[in-house]
């Protein structure tokens, strides 16, 4: 059985902060986890418990959350990452995507896309020293769609938890339309776990994409799950795994409580194919459903039958 999509919230600086994050969860469950907004370095890189307020688990008890960092210093990251660590986080995120030019101006976020030299010598002094796991979010590059495409199959080696990719140049901001084919060609160029994120605003464009990326299994959703706080849990309610999931575990109880009321398998079978009669209309076609299942002359053979109904 192919496994259900996870769901991430993205971070949207501003508003998706711990108490947003929580209510969210709460009132529009669908999301498996949240990244947060970035952590902003200061400018003198002193440290102020308050950046870690957001953060704090006391604040986060129902979402899980992953804090995320914009440092492209190794001593200040590698800082508040143990700060994180105290606080109990296993996993850190870092910002290599944002376009706000504020933030690229000075080299941080997307900005750094096109210096790969300086990201390879951060990863070389920061991942060995990390108290925690670390993945990386991004962009397909700054200026140009190749910075990020070369980078990659260098960061085969470095062990990241995953890679998500907005498929957009940070000079673009958020202007113009995703760039699915340069996605393609990205995640066919890596060997990690890559997370899609960008412009998923409906049930029917996030089928789509999952068409077109079967190999995707993690889906960030930012702005769409703001225009439609119940996109998530629409998405979540019609995976046909997950129906069919329910229904394998409705059709084992019903099968393991009938085995214990009806003498013999003859009437055991008997009963499951009255129901299968029906319920076959629930499968794909191409299954055969209820061809195979009226076959069945042993339980052997109808639990081989259902086993191999329900594979997908
Ligand atoms: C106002 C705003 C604030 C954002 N803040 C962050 C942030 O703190 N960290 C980050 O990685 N991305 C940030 N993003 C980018 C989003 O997480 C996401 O990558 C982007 O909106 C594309 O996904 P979407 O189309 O599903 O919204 C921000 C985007 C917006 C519009």
């Amino acid at each position: 059985m192919t496994e259900q999509a996870k769901l991430i919230l993205a971070p949207i600086r501003g508003i998706t902060d711990c108490f947003f994050r929580t209510l969210f969860q709460q009132y529009f469950p669908g999301f498996d986890s949240s990244l947060a907004p970035f952590i902003n370095p200061q400018r003198h890189s002193s440290f102020q418990p308050k950046q870690l307020k957001d953060l704090l688990p006391e604040h986060n008890r129902l979402m899980p959350v992953v804090p995320q960092l914009l440092h492209t210093n190794a001593e200040d990251f590698l800082f508040l990452a143990s700060r994180l660590h105290e606080l109990g986080y296993k996993e850190v995120n870092w910002n290599l995507g944002c376009p706000a030019p504020m933030v690229t101006k000075k080299h941080r976020g997307s900005g750094l896309l096109p210096f790969p030299e300086q990201i390879i010598a951060f990863l070389d002094h920061v991942l060995p020293r990390l108290p925690m796991a670390m993945s990386i979010k991004t962009r397909l590059g700054y200026e140009d769609k190749n910075e990020l495409l070369t980078l990659l199959p260098r960061l085969d080696s470095y062990p990241l938890t995953e890679i998500i990719i907005h498929p957009r140049l940070g000079r673009q901001l958020y202007r113009g339309k995703t760039d699915r084919e340069a996605f393609g060609i990205c995640l066919a160029a890596s060997e990690h776990s890559i997370v899609y994120n960008g412009d998923i605003t409906t049930v029917s464009e996030f089928r789509e994409l999952q068409e077109q990326f079967p190999k995707i299994s993690k889906w960030m959703i930012g702005r769409g799950a703001l225009a439609n706080p119940f996109l998530a849990g629409e998405i979540k309610k019609s995976d046909i795994s997950e129906k069919h999931h329910t229904l394998l575990s409705f059709h084992n109880e019903l099968y393991t409580c009938y085995r214990e009321l009806l003498s013999g398998q003859a009437h055991l079978l008997g009963r499951m194919k009255q129901l299968w009669i029906y319920l076959s209309a629930f499968l794909p076609p191409e299954k055969k459903t209820w061809k195979k299942i009226k076959k069945c002359r042993t339980e052997e053979k109808y639990q081989q039958v259902v086993a191999d109904i329900f594979k997908t």
